[in-house]
């Protein structure tokens, strides 16, 4: 049975006390939507609806950043969670199949709990997810009939005996898209709060024929994010988790904890991450890799065999082949470095391609910016790069080339040359002594001591 994705984000968040929307403050380096959107991903939804308020286009950017065919649709008022579904039903033209649910500030939903959903679909036409929290505080309640569930009923509806209810409500659902609709079209906002509750389709639902029944998750994957504290509480979650499964997967991580995953960090079999690294979103490392301690990674790709750090800086678009040595105090931004090629020391490589094998020395700089246009160095292979030459872009060093210590470098060298850019050296015999004679003879005049400048 196909699957589509719901997921709702219109809503106000006003506990977050930010100008920024709360579903777009960061857990694990990433949007909490991207979080919420991607466990959806787990039944492999042919599409994904996100809900918006109008206005909201970095919420809409970011959705569509983390899933590339997420469509987006507005709900012009937040009028409760079935007046938000049905935002969604114009972009669901034209699809038939099921439809799962997901709240946009609920980010740990489990692939296992919602394959369980799924399942249950064939004992029932709405499946809700329960839990039995801790503290049932104002979930809404889930009345049970034996195994069938027969209505959700809001805090502020329930009567005393229902506020004692510890089952309570998620919010994930999942039915047929037809029937999601048809039933969230009838919803009616009588109620306390004078909202369109997508709970009232259990009951409504249930008086005509259609069967409601509950899958039950642990209390940890229904944590959804309303303050910063609970972002805080999340974030100590996700990164537990992440260190987990990065070692259970063949990761060699020393003092895990101090190492900081973001959501998409990818980290191959044998790869090893030193104390007090930092991976920003978008990194794959792949296997027998070594990130070495207080480096920072993120939007790159670090292939087999290659070093990374201690202290270095990998920032979006640097790509490292295999073997690719990249030391202390280096930053690499949007940079392919081909096989074997080596930066050891203090550099700044942006904006370049270096060939295989190619040695670039300590405090070399690519000059890619020119104060308004950004510009690409090319450094062949096996080329070797003086200590502290600055390569002025747009500029290439040819393969086998070399550049002497000290070099600006502002036109092409061609393959195999070697370029001097620096002024020749000129030496004085005995000239040093002499300077220093006169300036102690100077000091004694004026009767000792070090003089004020
Ligand atoms: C909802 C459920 C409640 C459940 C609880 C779990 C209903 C009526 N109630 O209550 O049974 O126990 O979640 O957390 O569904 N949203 C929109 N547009 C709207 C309203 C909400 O997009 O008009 C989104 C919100 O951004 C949020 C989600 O829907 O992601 C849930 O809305 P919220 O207002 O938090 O619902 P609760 O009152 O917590
Ligand atoms: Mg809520």
């Amino acid at each position: 049975m196909p699957v589509a994705l719901i997921v709702l984000a219109a809503g106000q968040g006003t506990r977050m006390n930010s100008d920024r929307p709360k579903v777009l403050h960061l857990l694990g380096g990433a949007p909490i939507l991207a979080h919420a959107i991607r466990a959806g991903w787990a039944l492999e939804p042919e599409r994904v609806v996100v809900v918006v308020a109008p206005g909201a286009e970095d919420v809409a950017a970011a959705a569509r950043a983390w899933d590339e065919t997420a469509a987006v649709a507005v709900q012009q008022a937040p009028r409760g969670t079935a007046h938000a579904v049905l935002a969604a039903r114009p972009a669901l033209a034209g699809y038939a199949g099921d439809v799962l649910v997901l709240y946009g500030d609920t980010p740990f939903i489990s692939p296992e709990t919602l394959q369980a959903m799924a399942a249950a679909r064939a004992r029932a036409g709405i499946v809700v997810l329960g839990f039995q929290p801790a503290d049932p505080a104002r979930y809404g309640r889930l009345v049970m009939r034996g195994d069938r569930l027969e209505r959700i009923v809001e805090w502020a509806e329930a009567s005393q005996a229902e506020r004692a209810l510890g089952l309570c409500n998620s919010g994930v659902v999942m039915a047929d898209a037809d029937v999601l609709m048809q039933l969230a079209a009838e919803v009616r906002a009588d109620n306390a709060k004078g909202e369109f509750y997508l709970t009232d389709i259990v009951a409504l639902g249930a008086a005509r024929g259609i069967a409601a029944t509950v899958v039950l998750c642990p209390e940890s994957e229904t944590l959804g994010i309303n303050t910063r504290e609970e972002l805080l509480v999340a974030e100590r979650i996700f990164q537990e988790r992440m260190r987990g499964a990065a070692l259970a997967s063949g990761v060699a991580m020393p003092a895990p904890d101090t190492v900081v995953f973001a959501l998409d960090t990818h980290l191959g079999r044998e790869a090893t991450v030193e104390p007090y690294v930092v991976f920003g979103p978008g990194v794959t490392v792949e296997s027998g890799a070594r990130i070495r301690s207080f480096s920072h990674l993120e939007g790159c790709h670090v292939s087999r065999g290659a070093v990374v750090g201690p202290f270095a800086r990998l920032r979006p678009g640097a790509e490292l082949a295999e073997e690719v040595h990249v030391g202390n105090f280096v930053e690499i931004k949007n940079a392919i470095l081909g096989e074997g090629a080596k930066a050891n020391h203090l550099s700044y490589i942006g904006d370049a391609e270096v060939g295989a094998k190619a040695n670039i020395g300590a405090g070399t700089i690519t000059c890619n910016y020119d104060g308004v246009f950004k510009h690409r160095t090319r450094i062949g292979a096996g080329a070797f790069v003086g200590s502290n030459t600055a390569l002025v872009a747009p500029v290439s060093i040819g393969d086998a080339a070399m550049t002497a210590a000290g070099s600006t470098i502002t036109a092409d060298v061609p393959a195999g040359a070697l370029a001097i850019a620096r002024a020749r050296q000129e030496t004085r015999a005995g000239l040093a002594r002499r300077l220093m004679e006169r300036l102690r003879a100077a000091r004694a005049a004026r009767g000792g001591g070090v003089g004020e400048t």
